[in-house]
Formats: C-alpha cells, structure tokens, sequence
C-alpha cells in the first residue's frame, strides 16, 4: 500500500527500487514485527518524501521540522512503513533522563538486572526511532545520544557495555517550530541530522486528504473546508490572528463531529476557534467560518 502512495506521489522509480531493496536486505525480526506500523494516514508532499528517503537511503537520520500538525509523526510513520522497519516511538519530555532512553540496572526478583530502554533496543532490533520533539528535552539526557547519531554508530551503556547499532537502524527527531516559545535545537545535535522543514500542506494535498477521510462529504462543501484553511493561514501569514486556531488537526476532528451529526458551525467552534483566547481573534476566526460553512447537510448524495 505505502510503496503505491509513494508512486502516487510521483517519486523517482530509482527511489521506490532503493527502498525495496533495503527491504529485501533487512528483514525485521518477527518478535518486533508488529511494530512496522501500518499507517493511519497517508503522508502527501513529494519534495519532503524524495529528501526523506534519499537521506535514510544513505544512512543519514532526520529532523522534521515544521508547526504543529504539519504531519511529523505521520511522516515518521510513514517512511518507518516504507522501509518496514519496526518503530520506536521515544517522547522526549523535560522529565526524560539517559537511563529512561537507554535503560539502567534495575532491581527484580532481590538482583540486579538491566532494563534495557526503547533507544537501546531500537538500536539492536535494527528499527526506527522516533524522537519526538527532540528540543524540548534536557541536554544532559541527549547528550548520551552524541555517538549514537554519528558516525560512530553506538550506545555506551552505563553497566551494561557497548551496544552498536544494527545497520537497519535510522532516528528521525521532529520539532515543533513556528510559534513563541519554542526552544532551539543546540547546535552539535542539529549537526547530527539532516534537517527537513516540514511545509504547510498544499492546497491540492489538503484537498486529496480530505476527499479520503470523508469519502461521502459533498465535493462542494469539502473545497470550502479548504478554502477556509487557507483563508485562516494567510490571516496567520498576515499577522491579523496567531496560529493557535490553524490547526489541521482541529479542522479534521471538526470535519468528523460534523459527520456525526453536529452542525457544523459547532464543531468548527470547538474544533478551531474555543484554541484562541484571545477575544478579537475568535471573532475574526468565527467570522471566516460563518461566511465560509453552510448549515445544514454536507454528507452525503
Ligand atoms: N502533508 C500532510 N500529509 C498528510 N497528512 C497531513 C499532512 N500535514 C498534516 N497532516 C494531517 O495533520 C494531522 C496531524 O499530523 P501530525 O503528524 O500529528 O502533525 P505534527 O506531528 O506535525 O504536529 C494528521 O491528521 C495528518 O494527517
Ligand atoms: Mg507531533
């Protein structure tokens, strides 16, 4: 299925053989094999696909960066599924320590044991790491991931020894980027990836991503869900209203609430516009809706 999305896409046939061909070379182990996921949604945007694949093609990881819901972890998902590797998804919280991604010796039984963490068995099991929003954790927790990431391919264990990655092995970090507040990256990790900016999606692709999620939402009323998207993202472009209330996200749940059964007007409120707090921009955001969103059926003949 994955491999036919990316010919959809349009990617170079070279690319699709490369990636079979790793494939075919690294078979996943069947006690991870449930991991390779099968994704929820299908990742459109060719450029970002070429980059992403070309560069795992060579060995290299990847930092997805972009705003929020521009489909970082469905890529990540994705590119896991195309390559079949199994993943590992490590969240990397202010809270995150070396010993929770790697493992650490732990009690069990009155003996000591080590408990071996996602990063460390996602390296041997040769899978794919997600290392989602890599900035928001400490640097003294990713500091043990320096050698992993580089050339040298490997993870120093505290107890444990030295564990070397399996050849299959890829990282993609992601990090949310785009609004105040967000932390840098420091720069010897930054240097460790190659970074790929994640784009708004397309108009055409947002159309595409509606029309599958809701094969029975009427043609016309899809293209204004569309249209009001877009129409919210140049207000952002413009800094008429901030980006809280762009949100695909929002806008996709509020087209299910919607298919539920609940007005639309409603859902796009709770779905969009109850994200601002500020008074000036909810009306400015309520204002697009209404001018944008009809009452009554969408679904369906
Ligand atoms: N280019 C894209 N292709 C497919 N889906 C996308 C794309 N951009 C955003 N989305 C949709 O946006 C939602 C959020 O995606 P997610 O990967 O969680 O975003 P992020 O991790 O960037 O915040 C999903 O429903 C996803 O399908
Ligand atoms: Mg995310």
């Amino acid at each position: 299925m994955i491999l036919e999305l990316l010919r959809s896409e349009g990617i170079d046939e070279s690319l699709i053989r490369g990636v079979e061909a790793f494939r075919s070379d690294h078979p996943v182990d069947g006690s991870v094999s449930a991991r390779v996921p099968v994704p929820r949604y299908p990742f459109y945007g060719k450029d970002a696909w070429e980059e992403a694949l070309t560069a795992l093609l060579c060995g290299e990881n990847l930092l997805l960066v972009g705003p929020k819901a521009t489909g970082k972890n469905v890529f990540a998902e994705c590119l896991a599924a195309a390559f079949a590797r199994p993943l590992w998804d490590v969240s990397l919280h202010v809270n995150a320590d070396a010993d929770s991604l790697v493992g650490a010796d732990t009690f069990a039984d009155g003996a000591v044991a080590f408990r071996e963490g996602p990063v460390c068995r996602c390296a041997r099991m040769g899978g794919f790491g997600v290392l989602d929003e890599i900035n928001m954790a400490k640097n003294e927790a990713i500091a043990v991931l320096h050698a992993t990431l580089d050339h040298r391919r490997a993870i120093d264990v505290p107890g444990y020894g030295r564990v070397q990655l399996d050849p299959a092995t890829r990282f993609i970090a992601t990090m949310n980027h785009g609004y105040a507040g967000t932390r840098e990256l420091n720069e010897a990790l930054a240097s460790r990836f190659m970074v790929i900016a994640m784009p708004r999606i397309s108009e055409r692709n947002l159309s595409r991503l509606i029309a599958r999620e809701f094969p029975s939402l009427r043609k016309k009323y899809a293209d204004q869900f569309v249209a009001l998207f877009l129409e919210i993202d140049s207000k952002c472009a413009n800094s008429e209203v901030s980006t809280r209330s762009l949100d695909l996200r929002g806008l996709l749940s509020a087209i299910r609430l919607a298919e539920r059964g609940l007005d639309a007007a409603r859902a796009l409120e709770i779905g969009i516009v109850n994200k601002s707090f500020d008074e000036f921009e909810r009306s400015a955001i309520a204002d697009v809706i209404a001018a944008r969103v009809p009452r009554g059926r969408l679904f369906g003949e």
